[in-house]
């Protein structure tokens, strides 16, 4: 694969744990997620800026507060993610470049586990 990724999106929406969210609600956020990134082009390889690639996972041990979206690689944690948030943090973060902080729950940004990992090898 010869394509320039821009962001990768893990969703925790249907886990078999049930325990952050109910499946439905999780069903719902994840169709979301796959239909206005399709609709918004934003999901091709042929996007100029990158495409974003979306993974439904079963559980990224938050457990409250779901559906649960990891954003990589700014390793930006939101909670609650409804349908309506999926839309807002599609435009804002994603495409505006603004996350929304009250939604946010943790940050884990990969620059700081890459920078962490040179200099464990390194020294
Ligand atoms: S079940 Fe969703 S984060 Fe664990």
């Amino acid at each position: 694969m010869n394509t320039k990724v821009r962001y990768h999106l893990l969703l925790c929406a249907s886990s078999k744990k049930q325990l952050c969210c109910k499946s439905t609600q999780g069903i719902k956020s994840w169709e979301r997620l796959k239909n206005i990134l399709k609709n918004l082009n934003l999901d091709s390889p042929n996007h100029p800026k990158g495409m974003i690639l979306r993974s439904k996972v079963d559980c990224l041990r938050v457990c409250k507060s779901g559906p649960i979206l990891l954003i990589w690689p700014d390793g930006i944690w939101y909670e609650n993610v409804s349908p309506k948030r999926i839309d807002a943090i599609i435009t804002n973060h994603l495409i505006k470049g603004n996350p929304i902080k009250e939604w946010i729950i943790k940050e884990t940004p990969l620059a700081s586990f890459t920078k962490e990992l040179r200099t464990r090898t390194t020294s």
